[in-house]
Parts: C-alpha cells; sequence; structure tokens
C-alpha cells in the first residue's frame, strides 16, 4: 500500500513537473509563432502585398529591389535579407571578410595559455555552445549571455575580466560564434522567473522610448524592409544570429549588447550598462524569438 502510494506520489510529481516546465514558455511559443508568420507574410510577396504592409514604397523599387519570398532561414542575413543593393555590396566586401583577422585573433586568445596554464577550453570543452545564450540559470536566477561566461572563465583562472562590447571579448565571443555555425539558437524558458525575464525583455522591446518615442518593433517589426535615410531597417526576425558583427562603421567586432545599447541610445534615451538587468533582457527575449535559427556569425554589417 505504502509502496502504491510512494509511487502515485512520484509519478504526480513528475508528471507535475514535466506539465509546469511545458508551461513556462507558453505565452512565448504563441509570441513566436505570431512573430514568424508576421514576417513570413511581410516578405512573401511586397508586390501583391503592398496595400498592407509596403504602402509608401514605390512599386518599381518593390519589384527592383526588393528579394522575395523570404524563408525562414533567409532572415539571418539582417538588411540583406531583403534589400538587394545591400545584399549585393555585402557579398563584395565578404569576399575578403574584415572579420577574418579578429577571428584569427579569437582563436589565438582561446587557445592561449592563461597564467595558471589553462585556456578557455578548461571552461568551453565544446566550443560550440553559442545557440543556448543567453540562457535563464535557474541556480542563480538570472540570465547568463556568452560575455558573462566568457569573463567567469577568465576570473575563474585568475585572469582579470575584459571589457564588454568590443576589443578582446568579441573576438573571443567570435570564435565561439564561429565553432557554432550551423546550430539551431535553442533558448529556453525554464522556469517562471525565466518567464518573468522573457515578458520584461517583450515589454523593453515593445516600449516607447526616448525623446523620439520609438520602440524597437517599430523600426525592427512594422518598418523592417523599409528604409530611413540611407539604412535599409532589418527584421528582428534572426537579427541576433550573426553576432557579434564587424561593422563598417565601428571598425571592429562588437557584440550584441554593444549593438542593443546603440540602439537604445539612437532613440533619444539614456545608454544603459551592457549586462545590465534590461539589457540582457532584452537580449533573452530578441534571441528566443529566432529560436530554430540557424547561428551564421561572425557576419558583417554597415
Ligand atoms: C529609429 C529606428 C530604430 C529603432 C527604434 C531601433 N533600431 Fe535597431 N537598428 C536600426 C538601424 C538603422 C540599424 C542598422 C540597419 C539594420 O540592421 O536595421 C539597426 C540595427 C539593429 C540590429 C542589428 C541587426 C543586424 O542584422 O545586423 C539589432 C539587433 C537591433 N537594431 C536591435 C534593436 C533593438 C532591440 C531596438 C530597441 C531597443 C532597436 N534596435 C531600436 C534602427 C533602429
Amino acid at each position: 500500500m505504502l509502496k502504491k502510494l510512494i509511487k502515485i506520489a512520484t509519478i504526480s510529481m513528475i508528471s507535475g513537473t514535466i506539465m509546469f516546465a511545458a508551461n513556462f514558455n507558453a505565452q512565448a511559443e504563441k509570441d513566436r509563432h505570431a512573430f514568424v508568420n508576421y514576417f513570413l507574410k511581410k516578405f512573401e510577396n511586397p508586390v501583391a502585398n503592398r496595400a498592407k504592409y509596403f504602402p509608401y514604397v514605390p512599386i518599381e523599387e518593390l519589384k527592383k529591389d526588393y528579394i522575395y519570398p523570404l524563408k525562414f532561414e533567409d532572415f539571418k542575413n539582417g538588411p540583406m535579407s531583403w534589400y538587394r543593393p545591400a545584399k549585393e555590396q555585402f557579398a563584395e566586401i565578404n569576399d575578403f571578410p574584415p572579420y577574418e583577422i579578429p577571428l584569427d585573433d579569437g582563436k589565438e586568445l582561446f587557445t592561449k595559455p592563461f597564467a595558471n596554464g589553462k585556456t578557455y577550453s578548461s571552461c568551453f570543452p565544446n566550443p560550440a555552445i553559442k545557440q543556448n545564450y543567453p540562457y535563464y540559470d535557474t541556480k542563480r536566477d538570472e540570465i547568463v549571455t556568452i560575455g558573462m561566461a566568457v569573463n567567469e572563465c577568465r576570473v575563474k583562472n585568475g585572469e582579470k575580466p575584459l571589457k564588454y562590447g568590443k576589443g578582446d571579448i568579441a573576438k573571443v565571443i567570435a570564435y565561439l560564434a564561429d565553432k557554432s555555425r550551423g546550430q539551431k539558437i535553442n533558448i529556453k524558458i525554464p522556469s517562471a522567473n525565466a518567464a518573468k525575464a522573457y515578458e520584461a525583455g517583450k515589454k523593453l522591446f515593445y516600449k516607447q522610448r526616448g525623446y523620439l518615442s520609438i520602440s524597437c518593433n517599430e523600426c525592427h517589426v512594422q518598418s523592417a524592409g523599409k528604409r530611413i535615410r540611407a539604412e535599409a531597417l532589418s527584421p528582428a526576425l534572426g537579427s541576433t544570429t550573426e553576432m557579434p558583427v564587424y561593422r563598417l562603421k565601428w571598425g571592429g567586432l562588437g557584440t550584441l549588447q554593444r549593438r542593443l545599447v546603440g540602439c537604445i541610445k539612437d532613440t533619444g534615451s539614456e545608454k544603459p550598462k551592457m549586462q545590465s538587468k534590461p539589457v540582457k533582457e532584452l537580449a533573452y527575449f530578441l534571441t528566443y524569438m529566432s529560436n530554430g535559427m540557424k547561428l551564421n556569425g561572425p557576419d558583417t554589417r554597415k
């Protein structure tokens, strides 16, 4: 009798956890499906669906310069996914990819022993891990980004942490990204607090901010596939796959955090700190939205 009771209790405990675990990402999955479908529809046929999605873009431009139909995987190419002139320009630039030298540096940094004789491999025995970042660490109850993981590895080995955003940290992440090329983004929402962090990131994405009172959503969802001044706006779907990225404007590599902080500042808001809670939450939300998409970083951008 007791045995039976224990068995029932164990089963219900297990199924209880499974039910819960499946539930934490229920809302996020709903969001993600709607998000992906919006972009697939929008870029299925911009000429035929001009009235709905691109009423202000001249029809000749849609016919001449827009690439379509776009499939799920196409979105990882940012502005080059849909805008032919950008695609052609960057195909040429990537004949000799400007990220190659910093990527080589990244490999060197990764394999060079720390003062204690160990290398980054002691923390990342399998470097093909970028698809899992940022992840929600349920023990620490916080989002862990790949930059944090790199710095924590250094500190564990008696080294000083690196400055976030660019320089050596971007190079080391570029090496990890390159080793993770082709892996599918796999962001999980493993707990109730992780779901809260996701929701907080989502809120930031849709929040109008700064003196321009504009949201990420307005530029990278509603206006994705349009141009503002000389810029072709990239779809938010797939917008983290290519990180870290060599930007011609930066003249070097930068991380996702650097880009996010830059875009926040461009809305006329105060610049948040890299690795601060809101920036991590934004990265968590944004990366989750591209779950299942293959990584293709590092890459080149304007
Ligand atoms: C005023 C319009 C505008 C707003 C608002 C804006 N961005 Fe951007 N963003 C740009 C432009 C322009 C670029 C460079 C061209 C491109 O990739 O769209 C860019 C690039 C990016 C990229 C790089 C995409 C790639 O494939 O290289 C990411 C990621 C990004 N933005 C995220 C955000 C987030 C998150 C927010 C909200 C905090 C935001 N942006 C708000 C205009 C904007």
